[in-house]
């Protein structure tokens, strides 16, 4: 979106957009708002059950008007949110109704995604939990034709997670956040947002509490709060309640998805060279 003259002086069309797919709760949402704001681009967000809900009709009018204002804003990025509601595999029939208002949205997102201009600059990135009941025309080049896998996260990540949702708040120097991290793999980025919170909110019962001993039941206003801080014991209680919301078994789905992906596009070959 930054460079459309590179993509002209290089004689391609720049990519129309992108699907996003992984476990829930891994910063899918979150990583396409941080991209609309780092692109200073105009953000126009959808949610595919949204969209489904509406009155018969009413949706694919909606998906019409949508990409016409997105065009009017461009450079704009229109963001859609649970797309498997919008375009489930028509075969599937996972929305048990072939021919039906399913398969119209699915087919006006199609026709609107074609028909996007080339000098309008249109993003359209997708988010999905289940990539696997998508409907494969959607993927095709041209549409989103760009499959981005969005793990749950690996040590280093999670440190920068917990970090990230501390960032505010007052963590006691003895807190260990590394040894969370190591100790929480296989949680999701929401898993870990989770115990932050529950961290925070029994350091806050304890503030409360301190502050009942102190004067009955009336609060004194600012009193405590410069000492409250979130200390080892307020992780440790929340850490007995954490709980992983992605099963190995789920897990293993997306990767072995991720991965016949991968074949059925090719894994290339560094094989090849020209005859010097
Ligand atoms: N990588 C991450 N970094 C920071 N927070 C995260 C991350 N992944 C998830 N979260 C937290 O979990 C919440 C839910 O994430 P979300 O983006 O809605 O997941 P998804 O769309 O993949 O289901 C976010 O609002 C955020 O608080
Ligand atoms: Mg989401």
């Amino acid at each position: 979106m930054r460079h459309p003259e590179l993509f002209k002086a290089i004689g391609v069309k720049p990519p129309r957009g992108i699907l996003l797919y992984g476990p829930p709760g891994t910063g899918k949402t979150l990583i396409a708002r941080a991209i609309a704001s780092e692109t200073g681009a105009a953000f126009f967000c959808v949610n595919g059950p949204e969209i489904m809900s509406k009155m018969s009709g009413e949706s694919e009018k909606n998906l019409r008007d949508l990409f016409e204002q997105a065009e009017a804003k461009a450079p704009s990025i229109i963001f859609m949110d649970e797309i498997d509601s919008i375009a489930p595999n028509r075969r599937g029939g996972s929305q048990g109704d072939a021919g039906g208002a399913g398969d119209r949205v699915l087919n006006q997102l199609l026709t609107e995604m074609d028909g996007m201009s080339a000098k309008k600059t249109v993003f359209v990135i997708g988010a999905t939990n289940r990539p696997d009941i998508i409907d494969p025309a959607l993927l095709r080049p041209g549409r989103l034709d760009q499959l981005i896998f969005i793990p749950i996260p690996d040590e280093k990540s999670r440190l920068q997670i917990f970090k990230s949702c501390l960032r505010k708040s007052p963590v006691s120097r003895w807190v260990d956040l590394e040894a969370l991290a190591r100790m929480t793999a296989g949680f999701s980025g929401a898993d870990i947002t989770e115990i932050c919170q529950r961290a925070c909110k029994y350091a806050i019962r304890e503030e409360i509490e301190k502050d009942i001993a102190r004067n009955g039941m009336e609060v004194e206003e600012e009193e405590g709060v410069a000492e409250a801080e979130i200390k080892v014991e307020h992780f440790e209680e929340s850490m007995k309640h954490a709980r992983k919301s992605i099963s190995v078994k789920d897990m293993l789905k997306y990767l072995s998805f991720a991965n016949s992906l991968q074949q059925s596009r090719g894994f290339g070959s560094s094989e090849f060279k020209f005859n010097k």
